[in-house]
């Protein structure tokens, strides 16, 4: 046999031993009889590095570390369900689709608590994994994703195909890579799904190759390319291509009772799954069905996501504990014996301002319940009034600055530390500047900032692009290395390369969050434009309001913000936007559209898509505001106010017209 035939040979018995382990839960291979025949290949790769084929499960070892990960645009937009939270929504949720389709089923499947990926294959191939991103630019995570063992890297059958599914890690590895962190002196994961979430994306594929990630698949973005006519279809398509499915808690129903009785079920077996749910996805199964109910502006009409209610568990209050964010607004937060909540260990949580704890009535010694707040923020549900005793303390509001010991003052329900100088500000600045949504600096973070602050390492945010010369100061630390070392500077030097928004939104103008950050990015394109802009220009922006337009024109007032930008500019840090730019049309720019009824040409979220990159916008209902009502086949009811109001109304023709003219 030729080194070339025995590598293919190699390569389709270690896949089909996969197939037989992750998929059919059926091990025919021994693990020595698995770890032989691996070896094997990986000399004869070796040896024949031509040979070395991409499907090679060889490369689930990871490969070289990059620099950045690639942008990639999802060929259908990756997009998530409504969340419900009670029976009363779930009837709802009924009645609307039997409003349409008077006797629907559903598949139920459990609602996996990870992240979603699309895995992209050419004739059969894995060519590609990327992250969800914003749902329609994601992140190209292919080497990353090839670790993930049950992923196949190679279909049964050599067709083209996008595949959807949550990228997870069990209970166990969860578990496991935490008491690897906890020997490394690192932070512990909160939950698997933020450990799922951190290790998918290391730009290191050897450290994600670590984890052990596991993939879930339920989704097939064009099912009727492959003669495929419902959701149980799609998924019975899949674990015959090589996926792992759920099949065994997927299931269908005919009515409310029947999802309930599957909530219910599912509810007791959920703790002794393996890995994290956290709801079940309710989709409409028959394909021609969901066609017909079709998306809302922003979701699915089709399908929606129950979440299970959130745990509350009672705990005993130790402490109520100040501390000063980087607006110098004050925050009393509760400090209570840690306890698990929703499957992360928590043990505080904001108790928001002074007149939120008066109204509670916490003391210190209470016993309080807690709940995580959209999931992952602990927060306060209530005291336990019937069960305190009288060593309780009563809360006292400090009237000096914890850290700089300046007079409080008091706005409305907040207090603030007025010193602009003061340290706690600072460093909150400092952490905020490289957190993750904003310059994305991994491995700072806020101890190591607050001790780098303390030792005089980093006192402004220029400092942090200046410990690249720090470098042997830094590994003398306790807890950093070499290597933590090395991972810290091409990080921070990966921030320069961020497009504009990140920067916008880490240096922290009053009110701007991340969403604006990206409006007023996409909008001014440099930096230097914005500076610019005037307090009417920005106030015509729509999402800025005259209070958030003030804050940018004053930001941009003062010299030392001035200073701080030429600085990070002199340093290379990029000014400019590089995401997709927003096009201009006289024709859609600024206009308000409702889409009614079929486009027999296009789907509807690929016109909301083209209206909104020509900076327009598509609401589902028509009012007056509404400029333009774009009408299909079939029209709603829409249609009728529309003519009604006299609104502009653009037939497929016209629509077909505007868009040959772009
Ligand atoms: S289907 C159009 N099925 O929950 C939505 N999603 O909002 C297609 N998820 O972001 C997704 N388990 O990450 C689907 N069995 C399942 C799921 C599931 C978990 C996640 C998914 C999505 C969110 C649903």
């Amino acid at each position: 046999m030729s080194p070339k035939e025995r590598i293919d040979e190699l390569i389709s018995k270690i896949t089909e031993a996969s197939y037989e382990y992750y998929v059919l839960d059926n091990p025919t291979l021994t693990d020595q009889e698995y770890d032989d025949y691996y070896k094997e290949l990986l000399s004869l790769e070796e040896k024949y590095p031509d040979l070395k084929r991409i499907d090679s499960p060889t490369n689930r070892v990871g490969g070289n570390a990059v620099e950045k990960f690639e942008k990639v645009t999802h060929a259908h937009p990756m997009l998530s369900f409504d969340d419900i939270f009670n029976e009363e929504e779930i009837r709802g949720f009924d009645e609307r689709i039997k409003k349409t389709i008077p006797n629907p089923t559903y598949s139920l499947e459990p609602k996996m608590d990870g992240l979603s990926g699309s895995l992209l294959y050419e004739k059969g191939i894995l060519v590609r994994g990327a992250t969800r991103g914003d749902g329609i630019i994601g992140e190209d995570i292919t080497t990353n994703i090839k670790t993930i063992k049950s992923i196949p890297l190679r279909l049964t059958e050599p067709i083209d195909i996008e595949v959807r599914g949550e990228i997870y890690m069990s209970k166990d590895a969860f578990f496991k890579a935490n008491i690897d962190r906890r020997d490394n002196n690192e932070p512990e994961f909160a939950n698997p799904r933020n450990a799922a979430a951190g290790s998918v994306r290391q730009l290191d594929s050897k450290i994600t190759a670590k984890r052990n990630l596991d993939f879930m698949a339920y989704f097939i973005p064009n099912p009727e390319d492959y003669g495929i006519k419902t959701q149980t279809e799609s998924l019975d398509f899949l674990r015959k291509l090589g996926f792992v499915t759920n099949y065994k808690l997927n299931n269908k129903a005919h009515n409310v009772e029947e999802i309930l009785s599957y909530i219910a079920d599912l509810g007791k077996k959920r703790p002794d799954l393996p890995y994290n749910i956290d709801g079940v996805v309710l989709k409409v199964n028959d394909l021609n069905d969901e066609k017909i109910l079709g998306f809302t502006s922003r979701v699915p009409r089709w399908g929606i996501a129950y979440k299970f209610p959130a745990e509350e568990v009672l705990t005993t209050l130790n402490e109520i504990k100040f501390t000063v964010g980087r607006t110098g607004k004050i925050t009393p937060n509760a400090i209570f014996h840690p306890v698990h909540v929703d499957g992360s260990l928590v043990s505080k949580a904001t108790l928001h301002n002074y007149d939120y704890c008066i109204e509670k009535d916490i003391r210190v010694g209470d016993v309080i319940s807690i709940r995580k707040a959209g999931d992952v923020i602990p927060e306060v549900v209530e005291v336990k009034l019937d069960r305190r005793n009288s060593n309780v303390k009563d809360f006292v509001m400090i009237d000096k600055c914890p850290m700089c010991g300046t007079k409080l003052i008091r706005k409305d329900a907040n207090h603030f530390c007025p010193n602009e100088h003061c340290p706690a500000r600072k460093i909150e600045a400092l952490t905020h500047f490289v957190s993750r949504p904003a310059m994305n600096i991994d491995g700072l973070g806020e101890n190591i900032i607050e001790d780098f602050y303390n030792m005089k390492i980093i006192s402004c945010i220029e400092d942090i692009y200046n410990l690249k010369n720090k470098r042997e100061e830094l590994i003398e630390l306790e807890g950093f290395g070499n290597k933590s070392v090395d991972n810290l500077i091409t990080s921070i030097e990966a921030s320069k390369n961020n497009s504009l928004e990140k920067l916008l939104f880490a240096i922290g103008i009053l009110g701007i969050g991340a969403k604006t950050a990206k409006v007023l990015a996409k909008k001014y394109i440099t930096m230097d434009n914005l500076m610019k802009a005037s307090l009417e220009e920005l106030t015509e922006i729509k999402d800025i309001g005259d209070i958030l337009a003030n804050n940018v024109v004053n930001y941009f007032k003062d010299e030392k913000n001035l200073e701080l930008i030429n600085n990070l500019k002199n340093i290379g840090v990029n000014m400019e936007y590089k995401g997709e730019k927003t096009l201009n049309n006289p024709l859609i720019s600024n206009k308000k559209f409702v889409i009614t009824g079929t486009i027999s040409f296009m789907g509807r979220n690929e016109i909301k898509e083209l209206i909104e990159r020509y900076d327009g916008t598509v609401a589902d209902s028509v009012s007056k505001k509404t400029d333009i009502v774009i009408v299909g086949e079939a029209p709603g009811s829409k249609y009728d106010k529309a003519k009604q109001l006299g609104i502009e109304i653009w037939n497929e023709e016209k629509l077909k017209e505007v868009i040959d003219s772009l």
